[in-house]
């Protein structure tokens, strides 16, 4: 059954993307030119942010999601619990986060709702929606 999506008020979406667009002009792109932000709310109420963070060697790219995530640990420790994740990109064009972003969100957001653009425009959704049967060691 689908999970009942967390209904972030207006003013709380709208301050997530304005972050994930202020961090996007931070981005080393050099090699896609494509610039990502993002921006992700804890449930204790904290907002963090990464863009993307590309390398000569291309696998060793992190995405904008993931930097934000590792941010959110590195200053806060291993505990944190993401509510909502949004991505914005400088070319305005669909950009929904990666399957290796979606697991890393999974780890420490089981219940988060994603904010991102689709071909048919802004949308949202639950992470399980966009990963189905996400791993976790128990
Ligand atoms: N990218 C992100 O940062 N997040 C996404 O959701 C999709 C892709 C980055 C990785 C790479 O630097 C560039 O966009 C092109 O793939």
């Amino acid at each position: 059954m689908a999970k009942k999506k967390t209904q972030l008020r207006e003013s709380t979406r709208k301050q997530l993307d304005k972050a994930a667009t202020r961090v996007m002009k931070n981005a080393h792109a050099p090699y896609s030119n494509f610039h990502v932000g993002s921006a992700i709310l804890l449930t204790n109420g904290k907002i963090f942010v990464g863009c993307n963070v590309e390398n000569a060697s291309y696998g060793m790219t992190n995405c904008a999601e993931r930097t934000a995530i590792f941010s959110a640990v590195a200053a806060l420790g291993p505990k944190i619990q993401i509510a909502a994740v949004a991505v914005t990109n400088d070319h305005g064009v669909a950009c929904s986060p990666c399957g290796a972003c979606r697991q890393v969100i999974y780890e420490f957001g089981p219940d988060a709702t994603i904010y991102f653009q689709s071909s048919d425009g802004p949308k949202q959704a639950h992470i399980t929606e966009l990963l189905p049967e996400g791993f976790r060691l128990k």
